[in-house]
This record gives C-alpha cells, sequence and structure tokens, in this order.
C-alpha cells in the first residue's frame, strides 16, 4: 500500500465529514485500506499544520484552510473528471484517472480544461464535432459531414 500525500488525506476527510458529520480514524483506515496509526499520525501531522482539528476518539474535520483545499481539489477533480469522459473515457475510470492527475496538473492547464469543460457542457447544444469524435474513437473513420463535403474542398467539422 502506498503512502497517501497530504492532499489525498483532505479529500478523504472531506467525503467522509460530508457523509458523517467526522472522519473517523477506523472509518479512513477501513475504507481506504490504511494501517490506524498510520492514520492517527497523519491527522496529528495535518492538525498540527492546521489542516484538521482532531480528537482523540471522535475523529477529525477539517479547518477553514483546510476546508479550502479539499473543495479545490474536489473542483479540480471534477473538471479532470468531466473531461475524460467527454474524449470518451468511461466515467468511473474517470474518477479513478481524476483523482491521481487532479494532484499533478499545473494551474494553467487546469484554467484550460476548467474553460473547456464548461465552453462543451454550457454549450445549448452538444457540439457536433463531439459526435463525430466519439464515432471516430468508435469506428475508426472520419464521418462525412453533409454540410461541407469534399467539393468544396473544405474540411469535415
Ligand atoms: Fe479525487
Amino acid at each position: 500500500m502506498k503512502r497517501k500525500t497530504t492532499e489525498e488525506y483532505l479529500e478523504i476527510i472531506y467525503v467522509l465529514q460530508k457523509r458523517e458529520g467526522y472522519a473517523k480514524t477506523g472509518k479512513i483506515s477501513q475504507e481506504y485500506d490504511i494501517t490506524p496509526p498510520s492514520v492517527t499520525e497523519m491527522l496529528q501531522k495535518l492538525q498540527k499544520e492546521g489542516y484538521v482539528e482532531y480528537t482523540k476518539y471522535r475523529g477529525a474535520r477539517l479547518t477553514e484552510p483546510g476546508l479550502r483545499i479539499a473543495r479545490k481539489l474536489m473542483e479540480t477533480h471534477r473538471i479532470i473528471a468531466d473531461f475524460l469522459e467527454i474524449i470518451g473515457v468511461e466515467r468511473e475510470m474517470a474518477e479513478i484517472d481524476a483523482c491521481q492527475l487532479e494532484h499533478h496538473v499545473s494551474i494553467k492547464t487546469m484554467k484550460r480544461l476548467k474553460d473547456f469543460v464548461d465552453f462543451i457542457n454550457g454549450a445549448p447544444d452538444r457540439p457536433r464535432w463531439i459526435d463525430h469524435y466519439h464515432d471516430y474513437i468508435r469506428t475508426g473513420k472520419r464521418q462525412e459531414c453533409s454540410l461541407f463535403g469534399a467539393q468544396d474542398g473544405r474540411r469535415p467539422l
């Protein structure tokens, strides 16, 4: 089992806290397959850094700075998962990969990914080229576009 990073912990605590009010040591250990002493050690470290309030036997809750980071991570996660789904990755896989990628993407790239996802998800109609693209990954062939055929020399949309 690989060690979880601070960011990963903040995400885990956020999810459990939302669901149960507190992120209990036992719950973190069970659900994420981490030994209880490692969890306790990490929660104490996060408390020292000001990201959580940790009460023995009760568990951890995020402080305002901890919450801010966790919310940002959840947003980054959502954007990456949406992006992966748009380009044809199944949602379940997209969620798993988003959880890895979210810790490694630069702010500049994230900004572009957000613009792209907002542009597609906020479009009044699903952009036609997306259907063409999905067709392409399914068949390996480009669709002829009815609007711009080969006869006028323009590339299909
Ligand atoms: Fe995640």
